[in-house]
Order: structure tokens, then C-alpha cells, then sequence
């Protein structure tokens, strides 16, 4: 069974080799009720009733998530309120629907809101549990969420000391996150260059900077990719005191500057000390951060991104690898008002169908009828997450307005028997002080 002709979703692919069967599988993409067209039969066959494939649906061979990819995403940025916490739910939501078993965890402590993001105001553990060591390990503060296959750890916001973790709690949490069995683990980060939020995109296998195409924005991602380079360097020259000594300099001086370009340390290394040059070059070599471009009001704004990737490779001598850009869409704040992740609530607008195609081709690399079968995939996912997706409306629970309240008098909204516009919030935050 070399070449083989399959359908999904009434759309017939072919041939594929078995060993892209296989992947295909493997990412969710084919389904053993999928079909394969038998030449025997003539005619199109479930791929369960295959003897031939059975062993793909397998969980024993590594299909069916007996073996997880443990692959860790960062998403990081220097401005804060660029649109990492939508960035990081839509990744989420993405690979879930292609199959994958999916982590969010919000480690902005110093200002959690993924789980708001993702409609669920009062998640019943969060990342404080494990922080006060009332559960032990990191999975134990997993939730479900009202999408399938995506799970996550809500941060614990406004709790006095979590906004930064001592090394100790870094160390403990660092080593709690690659147990976590899942396919994909997504850290939305805070904003700016403190060392833990530093150190957690250091440790990701697809480290991602989401900027916006204003000056303040460009400046700052360009100061953060900057000190997680210095970091990066300085950790893995620390044999090298005098070499480290230089960085260090560079890195107080002037964290947004460049008054050393790397391209000139590495020549001068390479003249005095070729051990330290080898190790130099190779963390240039490694260190290539993603960078998505986001709130894109023109086309002439799409250019911030390529000037900052060569920005990057002039005076930091660094590939970045830019990988598109986000419209600007004011449905985007309509999601958040309705506390509904933006993929879910608004699938068809253009900044859906931008994060949709920038995650699907552009990060994960699918091309050719992959991309085909992806999309149709995806989007039906989508669809049926949205039909289904609880819906919050924080107006429900909300006292009703009368002559009888207290703030009657003052009132310019007074309508006697509606929910109560000015006071809604008192049910939601008066449930945070009893749990918190
Ligand atoms: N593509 C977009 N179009 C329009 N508005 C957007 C877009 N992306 C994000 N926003 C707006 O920006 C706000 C901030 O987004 P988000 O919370 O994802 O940023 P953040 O980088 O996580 O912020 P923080 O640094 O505070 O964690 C959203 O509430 C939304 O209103
Ligand atoms: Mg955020």
C-alpha cells in the first residue's frame, strides 16, 4: 500500500505515501472514519475497516497520543497590550482542532487574563495552588476548557509575590513544565524584560515576539530580543569571564542601543580566543525568535516587520523569522468585550482569517494539500467550537435597577426593573475576593 487515494470531508487527495498517511494521522488530519479508496472494491472504504492501516490508528505505535511532542511555544513582546494573550488562545484553539493536545499556560503572573480571554471568569485551580504548594505538581492544576483537546493553567492575578517568582519557584515551576504531557505547551508571557519572563523564552522550542507597527512597540521587541540574546550568551560563555564582562556592559549601557555590534565582537574573538568564537556563533545560529506582526492598519505598515528583521541581522547578527502579520479588526475587542476567544466568536473576520493562515502555513509549515486539508478541517472545528461555546453575559447575574437602591438619586442611568449598568460588576468581583 504505497500509493494511496484518500478522501476527507468529500474531497478526494492522492496519491500519499504511507508515510504521510502516517503524519497525517499523527497531527490528526485523517481519521480512521476517513476514507481510502480500495482498488479491490472499487469504490471508497472507511480506513478502519483497512486491515492494511489498522496499525495507524494504534495508540501503542505513537498514534493516538501514546507519545506526546512536548513542544514548547513562548509568546513574548517588550510593549505590553500588543495582543499576546489573543496570539497565544488562537495558537491554542488552532492546534487543538488539528488534533493536538493542547496546554495554555498563562504565566503572566504578574497580570493573568488568559482564562477572561477564554470566557472562564472563576477557573476553580490556578497556577497560586501550585505556587502555595497546596498541589504538588503542575499537572495537578491542568483545567479543561470548553474547547476539546486544549486545556490550560490560569495564572492567578493581582496575588501579592507572584508577580515574581523567586529562582527557587522558577526552578520547581521550569521543571514541572516538561513533565506536562501534552503535544503543545503555549506560555503567554508578561510584557517586558524581566529575567523570568526572559528565561521562559529562552527555554522554548518556538520562541514567538508579537509586536505592533508603532515606534514604542518596534523599539521595545527589538530591547527584549536584544537582552534574551545578552542572556543567552552570557549562559553559555560563563567559562569565559572576560567575554562575559562585555556583555554584561553592553547589556546596562544601553538596552535598547547598540553601541557594540555583534558582528565586530565575533571578529575580535575569532583573532583571541577561537573557543569562545565557536560557542559565540553557534548561539547566533540557534537563537532565531519568531515575530508576528500585529494591529496591521495599511500595507505600508507590514514593512515594520522586515526593517526589524533587518535590523536584527545588521547589529545583532541574528536571523528573525518574521512570520506575517494580523490586521487590525475591531472585532478583536468585541471578543474580549463578550468574553469569547476573538478565532471563536468572529471565525469569518479578516483578522481570524489572517491568525488562521499565519499559525497554519507560515509556523507550522503546511503547504501543497496538507494546507488543503488543514483548512477545511480547521474551519469546520471552528465553526462547531463557536456554535457551542458557552456564552457570558456578565449583565445576567447583575443586581436590578430600582427606586429603592441607594444610588437611585444619583443615578443618569436609571431604569427601574432592567439589570443594573453600574453596579454589574459586584457579583463577579465579590466571587474573586471569596476564592482568591
Ligand atoms: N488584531 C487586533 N485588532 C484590533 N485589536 C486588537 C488586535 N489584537 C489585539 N487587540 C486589542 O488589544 C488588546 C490587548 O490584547 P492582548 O490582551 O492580547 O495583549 P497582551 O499583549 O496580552 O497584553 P498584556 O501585555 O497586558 O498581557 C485586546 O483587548 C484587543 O482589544
Ligand atoms: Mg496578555
Amino acid at each position: 500500500m504505497e500509493n494511496l487515494f484518500i478522501r476527507v470531508d468529500e474531497r478526494e487527495f492522492g496519491p500519499v505515501k504511507l508515510a504521510e498517511l502516517r503524519e497525517l494521522v499523527k497531527q490528526g488530519s485523517f481519521s480512521k472514519t476517513d476514507f481510502i479508496w480500495s482498488e479491490n472494491l472499487d469504490e471508497w472504504i472507511p480506513a478502519e475497516q483497512t486491515i492494511e492501516l489498522q496499525d495507524l490508528f494504534d495508540p501503542a505505535n505513537g498514534n493516538g497520543h501514546a507519545t506526546y511532542q512536548k513542544k514548547i511555544y513562548a509568546v513574548a513582546s517588550g510593549k505590553g497590550g500588543v495582543g499576546k494573550t489573543i496570539f497565544s488562545s488562537s495558537l491554542g484553539i488552532g492546534l487543538a482542532s488539528m488534533g493536538q493536545e493542547v496546554i495554555m499556560v498563562d504565566a503572566d503572573f504578574g497580570g493573568a487574563n488568559l482564562h477572561t480571554c477564554m470566557g472562564m471568569l472563576e477557573p476553580e485551580l490556578t497556577f497560586f495552588d501550585f505556587y502555595t504548594l497546596q498541589k504538588d505538581s503542575l499537572s495537578d492544576v491542568v483545567i479543561d476548557t470548553p474547547v476539546d483537546n486544549l486545556r490550560m493553567i490560569s495564572g492567578a492575578c493581582g496575588t501579592l509575590g507572584l508577580a515574581n517568582p523567586k529562582y527557587t519557584q522558577k526552578q520547581r515551576f521550569i521543571r514541572e513544565l516538561k513533565k506536562l504531557q501534552a503535544d503543545s505547551i503555549i506560555l503567554d508571557l508578561g510584557a517586558g524584560s524581566g529575567f523570568n519572563t526572559i528565561d521562559f523564552f529562552l527555554l522554548a522550542d518556538e520562541p514567538i515576539i508579537i509586536m505592533t507597527p508603532e515606534p514604542t512597540s518596534i523599539y521595545e521587541a527589538f530591547g527584549f530580543i536584544k537582552v534574551c540574546l545578552l542572556r543567552e550568551l552570557k549562559r553559555r560563555l560563563r567559562g569565559h569571564a572576560d567575554v562575559v564582562e562585555i556583555l554584561e556592559r553592553e547589556e546596562i549601557n544601553r538596552p535598547n542601543k547598540t553601541v557594540l555590534t555583534i558582528g565586530d565582537l565575533l571578529a575580535d574573538l575569532q583573532k583571541i580566543n577561537p573557543e569562545a568564537h565557536e560557542i559565540f556563533e553557534k548561539t547566533l545560529d540557534d537563537f532565531q525568535p519568531k515575530l508576528v506582526l500585529n494591529m496591521v492598519k495599511s500595507r505600508d505598515e507590514i514593512s515594520e516587520g522586515q526593517a526589524i528583521q533587518a535590523a536584527a541581522l545588521d547589529l545583532l547578527c541574528i536571523k528573525l523569522d518574521f512570520l506575517g502579520y494580523i490586521s487590525y479588526d475591531p472585532k478583536v475587542g468585541e471578543a474580549v468585550k463578550a468574553m469569547k476567544p476573538f478565532l471563536l466568536d468572529s471565525p469569518k473576520a479578516k483578522a481570524s482569517q489572517d491568525l488562521s493562515a499565519l499559525i497554519r502555513v507560515n509556523l507550522l509549515g503546511k503547504s501543497g494539500f496538507r494546507e488543503i486539508l488543514e483548512r477545511r478541517r480547521w474551519r469546520k472545528h471552528l465553526e462547531s467550537y463557536s456554535e457551542n461555546y458557552p456564552e457570558h453575559n456578565i449583565l445576567d447575574d447583575a443586581a436590578i435597577c430600582s427606586v429603592k437602591c441607594f444610588y437611585w438619586g444619583d443615578c443618569e442611568y436609571q431604569d427601574g426593573g432592567a439589570p443594573c449598568r453600574v453596579r454589574h460588576l459586584e457579583p463577579v468581583l465579590r466571587q474573586r475576593i471569596t476564592t482568591v
